[in-house]
């Protein structure tokens, strides 16, 4: 089943979002996948593209950097493609106490 649509996944490559992106697939979605890891990025490509029937393309890129998010815009709008629905996922989150954690590690 294909809808024609488009979905940005962020944080793509395991967990919520993998999960999400599989879901997607599942209802005919094309899909921008963005992560760091760009061996990841392309195994789920591949992967989800050909069981789908989908078109996909990725954006490797640390979303932790202060021009991440121009630099994802301009890379979809090179693409030529308008996207329908934006998951904005990628993060980490850190288990025990926040007064406990490092100031690097946030
Ligand atoms: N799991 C929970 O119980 C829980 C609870 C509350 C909120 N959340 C939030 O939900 C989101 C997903 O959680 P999760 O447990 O599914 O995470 P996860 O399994 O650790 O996956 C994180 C994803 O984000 C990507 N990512 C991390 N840092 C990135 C960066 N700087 N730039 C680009 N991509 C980055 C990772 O790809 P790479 O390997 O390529 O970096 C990976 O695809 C996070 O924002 C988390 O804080 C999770």
């Amino acid at each position: 089943m294909k809808n024609n649509k488009i979905a940005l996944i962020t944080g793509c490559t395991s967990g919520i979002g993998k999960a999400l992106s599989v879901k997607f697939a599942q209802q005919g979605y094309n899909l921008i996948w963005v992560a760091k890891n760009k061996d990841k990025l392309k195994e789920l490509s591949n992967h989800l593209s050909q069981n789908f029937r989908i078109k996909s393309v990725f954006i490797a890129y640390g979303l932790e950097k202060p021009e991440a998010a121009e630099y994802v815009f301009r890379r979809v709008q090179e693409l030529d493609l308008k996207i329908d629905v934006l998951v904005n996922n990628a993060g980490f989150n850190e288990f025990g106490s926040f007064i406990k954690t490092s100031r690097e590690r946030f």
